[in-house]
């Protein structure tokens, strides 16, 4: 095997030309929720693809159908990337799953700079999708990149499943995934996803369980149009009492769900669990302090950590059609629609979720005797996953960190959702590791996302590593 102390020097002295190669991903603005970016999602799938066959891949974009926008639009899906890279049969083969899109972002939402412009300060990379997830996207690039100018055979077969709506769901990728199970995906020996952060800012992890998701909208209409509040404030139903009222039953104070039957839908905890979640490094006062949060819900680690992971968590996200803006706007909005979601556990399923959501809200309208129109719809949901972490694949991912960092990882759970890994999980039968490069202050999602130009580099040897020590790995 290749000499580490060899491979991190090739690495390192690659170092500008990675930073470019994330800088050049970054400044497609590949947002897949807004309409107007759609097309630049296809451009970032075509630039990812000649990045690839750059290393000599073989590529092929999957289409991928139309999709329905609420207000009726119709926009076409970008395909799905399936590349492969080497197809020895004496070898295993390793599928990469990553996301070529990322969340909306805009200057004024209070970034310090642009966000479709990677930029360096204090040694971190800022831009959106530089975490989440062009930056490990790229690693693995950079990764397979320098194993190929050193002339090392790379032990296995490398397939590459990369998508531009993970961002909205990974509308359609099921279906083509279903599709290609007995083709593109029938070899498949390992699925190893890095689309996730470490716990923390200095130990790195392996992960091992996601939460799903489940998302609703409450669609309250009133009238026809807008109406000024003083001409006719006093004479209907307003849509937003409604609403705000509607939203605010859902939690208590302390954050607990209160819709009827979720909470018997959790698998219990068992006691093995409990002493897991204990020996995890897990800083709370650090946490607290990163957050900028007043107060924690508790201050227990093994709580905190659990209403992460292995707990339905409900969050209220905004109101379409309410006034949002600065100043003091006196309208009574003739339509709106709340959004709030559910991130569900083990044995959680959309499908029994949805049914309580529809069934406590449909209770609660009744209540209310409200003469306006109501309406909840669910998008589609995913599923909760988990995965053995005893399985030998996550030796290798352990294996790839002891090499780099020199300590073994904390194995962990996330509360996000990536609605794809079960299903790899289901379609191949095999096993699925997380293998985050990011950091626990990355703010995907946020203002000022970043990555650390050290995790960028230090990932990508990880990433080298591991499919390095994935030729020894019996799973
Ligand atoms: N990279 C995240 C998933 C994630 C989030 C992993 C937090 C670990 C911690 C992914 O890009 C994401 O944002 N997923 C969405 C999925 C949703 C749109 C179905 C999420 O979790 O909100
Ligand atoms: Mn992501
Ligand atoms: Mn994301």
């Amino acid at each position: 095997m290749v000499e580490f102390k060899k491979l991190s020097e090739c690495i390192e002295k690659k170092q500008e030309i990675f930073i470019d190669r994330l800088r050049r991903a970054v400044e497609i603005p590949s947002v897949s929720a807004e309409a107007g970016h759609r097309n630049d999602v296809f451009r970032m799938i075509d630039w990812t693809q000649k990045e690839l066959e750059k290393l000599g891949a073989t590529c092929e974009q999957i289409q991928n159908g139309k999709q329905e926008m609420p207000d009726g639009t119709i926009l076409d899906l970008p395909p799905v990337l399936f590349a492969t890279l080497g197809q020895d049969k004496s070898k295993k083969t390793l599928c990469i799953y990553g996301h070529l899109d990322v969340q909306p972002a805009a200057l004024c939402d209070g970034w310090d700079s642009d966000p479709f412009k990677l930029t360096e300060r204090d040694g971190k990379l800022y831009g959106r999708g530089s975490t989440d997830d062009k930056g490990p996207v790229m690693a693995w690039i950079n990764a397979i990149e320098t194993l190929q100018e050193m002339k090392v055979d790379i032990p296995i077969n490398i397939k590459f499943v990369l998508e531009g709506m993970e961002e909205s769901g990974s509308v359609g990728l099921d279906d083509i995934l279903i599709k290609h199970k007995d083709s593109f995906l029938s070899d498949v020996e390992f699925t190893c996803i890095s689309d996730s952060y470490w716990l923390g800012k200095s130990k790195p992890c392996l992960a091992y369980g996601l939460r799903g998701l489940c998302y609703y909208c409450v669609e309250i209409s009133v009238c026809q149009q807008d109406l000024h509040s003083g001409v006719f404030g006093g004479t209907v139903h307003e849509g937003m009492a409604d609403l705000c009222w509607l939203m605010s039953q859902l939690i208590d104070a302390e954050g607990t769900i209160k819709i009827d039957g979720i909470h018997e839908q959790v698998a219990p905890v068992t006691a093995e669990e409990i002493e897991l979640y204990k020996k995890i490094d897990f800083d709370i006062d650090d946490y607290r302090n990163d957050l900028k949060a007043h107060k924690l819900v508790t201050d227990d680690k093994v709580k905190i950590l659990m209403n992460r992971w292995r707990f339905p968590s409900l969050s209220i996200h905004g109101i379409e059609g309410a006034f949002a803006g600065p100043g003091a706007k006196t309208v009574i909005p003739a339509k709106v629609v709340g959004k709030f979601s559910l991130r569900i556990v083990p044995d959680m399923t959309p499908k029994a979720v949805d049914k309580c959501v529809i069934d406590y809200l449909n209770k609660l309208w009744a209540q209310r005797k409200s003469p306006n129109q109501f309406k909840v719809y669910p998008t589609k949901g995913s599923k909760p996953w988990l995965a053995d972490y005893k399985n030998p694949h996550y030796q290798a991912g352990a294996k790839a960190i002891k090499t780099v960092f020199g300590t073994e990882p904390d194995y962990i759970c996330e509360g996000g959702s990536i609605p794809v890994t079960l299903t790899f999980q289901e379609l191949t039968q095999k096993n699925v590791m997380l293998l985050p490069i990011g950091a626990c202050d990355d703010m995907a999602h946020s203002q000022n996302e970043k990555i650390n130009i050290t995790n960028y580099m230090d990932g990508t040897k990880v990433l080298a590593v591991y499919l390095m020590e994935l030729g020894n790995c019996s799973s």
